[in-house]
């Protein structure tokens, strides 16, 4: 009769529900948002359904609205219209900031993503060397924390670096710290792989590399795919120059590297799951051949079973609604 064995706990809601060891609830989601300077109206982002390249004023209301959705953690990428070689100005993306804090105070959470690539006139992440095939780490880096101690006065509760040169978490930490803004939560793109993941997102910042230039991609900074042993290095060094949280991005193309490093080192890891990430279930689900929240739902338990205890995902505003928490 029968022979149950392992599907004794697969058999009903109940069980299935007490046997879990994974959980997913919308407390542990950030939503990014994009702000642009000088838009008529809001733009809706190509492959990414919900998602906009915000006007100030759009950018408030969606804000609201995730609210009462039950999201109030936030990445913000601000993309102003002046683009620039060096000595940027920070006011627009600070100006956000402000905005967001005056309206909504301690009950949002706001990340702001440091980064070059939605400011520079060709794309790269950092300034460029005098013949332009070189991004110049020094210089770099002390824009960065310009930009940081920027958004850190404004108001940002944490600031991303996502730029991947060396020595910039530990010159935002000392920068923080000598502004008194030692409050400021740090958290690190660690392990960022130069990925083909990023389509979507780099129509929403503007911050493509310029396709004339020598330098044509961003393999120069970010980790290649096929070391993991970088990846681990890049952790290791931002932990000890003073990251609070770690990041591993993208997602499920780099679940082993999430296993690995979030055993390895004590820190909170995120995890971003990416735009190209995100628009490939879509994708799949337009071409009728998936169903958008099971995939969402599977995708998001990978992401916490490898060792993520926070998810950035463009469907954050949706967390709540499919989780049921
Ligand atoms: C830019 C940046 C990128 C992302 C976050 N910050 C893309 C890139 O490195 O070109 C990726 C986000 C995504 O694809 O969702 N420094
Ligand atoms: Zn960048």
């Amino acid at each position: 009769m029968g022979g149950l064995t392992l599907r004794r706990l697969r058999r009903d809601a109940a069980v299935r529900e007490l046997a879990r060891e994974v959980e997913l609830t919308s407390g542990k989601f950030i939503q990014p948002l994009f702000v642009a300077q000088d838009l008529r109206a809001r733009e809706a982002v190509p492959g990414l359904a919900g998602v906009w390249r915000e006007t100030p004023q759009t950018l408030l209301a969606q804000i609201e609205a995730d609210l009462a959705a039950g999201v109030s953690k936030f990445l913000l990428f601000g993309v102003p219209a002046a683009k620039a070689e060096r000595g940027f100005d920070h006011r627009y993306t600070a100006s956000q900031i402000a905005a967001i804090r005056a309206r909504f105070g301690e009950s949002v959470w706001l990340a702001v993503d440091v980064c070059l690539c939605s400011h520079t006139t060709h794309g790269h992440c950092g300034v460029l060397n005098d013949s332009w095939d070189h991004v110049d780490n020094g210089a770099s880096v002390a824009e960065l924390a310009t930009a940081a101690l920027a958004y850190a006065r404004a108001g940002a509760d944490c600031v991303a670096p996502s730029d991947m040169m060396d020595g910039r978490i530990g010159a935002i930490r000392t920068a923080l710290d000598a502004a008194g803004l030692d409050g400021v939560v740090l958290m690190s793109y660690a392990a960022k792989f130069h990925s083909a993941f990023y389509g979507p997102f780099r129509l929403a910042a503007d911050s493509a590399p310029a396709n004339d230039l020598k330098l044509r991609d961003r393999a120069s900074y970010q980790i290649d795919p096929a070391r993991p042993a970088d990846a681990r290095l890049s952790a290791e060094r931002d932990a000890r120059e003073g990251a609070d949280i770690l990041m591993v991005k993208p997602g499920l193309p780099y679940l082993d590297v999430l296993r690995d490093l979030s055993r390895a080192l004590p820190q909170p890891w995120a995890v971003y799951q990416t735009s190209g990430e995100q628009a490939a279930l879509e994708l799949l689900a337009q071409a009728g051949l998936g169903d958008l929240d099971r995939l969402q739902l599977e995708t998001w338990t990978a992401l916490r079973r490898a060792g993520a205890a926070m998810i950035i995902s463009y469907a954050a505003r949706r967390a709540r609604a499919l989780t049921g928490r």
